[in-house]
């Protein structure tokens, strides 16, 4: 048996996860799915974003699958960091892979960039306050120890954020990045030439490309937005800090055919969480009209990555097969509904099956 959890979550990935469970279970009943209930729903109802016993529950798995997070009753931010961010820091996700593969029956182009995207400091550290005011932060833990004590003086009302960026933290995150990146095509993107912080990143890119014998490429992070739009073609692994990772590893989605072809992996050593890029869609929940390919995509990834290659690879060649006969999801135009596609993958990945 091989245990997952499962985090529906709130809209369209309360309506696609279960359904994508069913259909892996259909090809791989060695797969045990346990559900987690953290939903906007749940907080609704008891006030509770993420429980410790969650958490530490969660920690013992090798991957777990995520839908989204997200509903307008509930003030923003509070699900995001009380979930995303959250789990991504508790369980020590910090590997972000974002591929942009396209299909060429839907965009009419060929794309394929994957962007590795830091995924617990830069902007994203939650250390943050206002001043006047007088806030004091300490963390110690493996990879931190800090004490910081911020007061304010002015009568002028200042909100910052720190963005931060650790040595212990980019050693694993560029030895990963490179283990990762099987191409000679990388670029490692900051933006050195105004924000101080990233000369660290880039001597800890430097470093570990000579060792792991990697060739790359630096480039600022507007002049790659500017130019991942006028040739895509030129780029296929692009290593990101987490704010403009997010924003560019967006951008290439849209290149690839939409938020609805976006899937994601956060990985760490112990724990992994494999989620599409897109939210809870609240415009086009519960109306069986949402995409399903970024959460069956997602799903591949997450086979793969605790090594269940056939498996995946049933399910990559049935996704494959089925696009190329013309079934198509309603949000590229077709007429397949989220249910009817994924049922005409389970009857391709049958007929492999059996073939096999
Ligand atoms: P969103 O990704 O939910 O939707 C953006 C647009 O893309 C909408 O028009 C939606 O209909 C469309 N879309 C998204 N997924 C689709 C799919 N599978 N098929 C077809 N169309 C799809 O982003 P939005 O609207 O900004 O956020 C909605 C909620 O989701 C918010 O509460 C937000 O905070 C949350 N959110 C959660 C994320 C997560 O759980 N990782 C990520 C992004 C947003
Ligand atoms: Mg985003």
């Amino acid at each position: 048996m091989v245990d997952i959890a499962v985090i529906p979550g709130d809209g369209v990935g309360k309506e696609i996860i279960p359904q994508v469970c069913e259909m892996l279970y259909s090809v791989d009943q060695s797969l045990n799915f346990v559900y987690y209930d953290i939903s906007s729903k749940r907080y609704l109802d008891k006030g509770v974003t993420v429980t410790d016993e969650e958490i530490n529950d969660l920690n013992g798995y090798k991957s777990i699958f995520f839908g989204a997070i997200g509903d307008f009753r509930v003030k923003p931010g509070i699900m995001e960091q009380g979930v995303i961010l959250k789990l991504r820091k508790e369980l020590d996700l910090y590997m972000n892979i974002r591929p942009a593969i396209s299909f060429r029956e839907i965009t009419g182009n060929e794309i394929n960039i994957t962007i590795l995207r830091e995924n617990m400091e830069d902007f994203y550290s939650g250390i943050a306050g206002t001043l006047p005011g007088t806030k004091k932060f300490k963390k110690q833990d493996d990879i931190y120890d800090y004490n910081i004590d911020i007061s304010g003086t002015s009568d002028n009302t200042i909100y910052y954020t720190l963005g931060m960026l650790s040595e212990r933290n980019l050693n694993r995150f560029f030895k990963k990045a490179f283990e990762i990146a099987d191409s000679d095509i990388i670029t490692v993107t900051d933006k050195a030439n105004a924000v101080e912080m990233y000369s660290l990143w880039r001597d800890i890119a430097g470093r570990y490309s000579t060792k792991m014998g990697k060739k790359i490429n630096f480039e600022y992070a507007d002049s790659l937005a500017y130019n991942i739009i006028k040739n895509p073609s030129k780029y296929r692994y692009i290593i990101a800090p987490n704010l403009y990772g997010d924003i560019i590893s967006d951008m290439t989605s849209s290149l690839a055919g939409g938020l609805g072809y976006a899937p994601s992996g956060n990985i760490g050593d112990k724990t992994s969480m494999f989620e599409p890029v897109h939210g809870s869609a609240p415009d086009i929940a519960g109306k069986d009209i949402a995409n399903p390919v970024a959460s069956i995509l997602s799903s591949i990834m997450m086979l793969k990555h605790i090594g269940m290659n056939e498996t995946a690879a049933i399910i990559e060649k049935s996704l494959k097969n089925i696009i190329n006969n013309g079934i198509i999801p309603i949000e590229s135009g077709g007429s397949y509904t989220t249910s009817g596609f994924i049922k005409q993958i389970v009857a391709r990945a049958t007929l492999m099956n059996n073939e096999l």
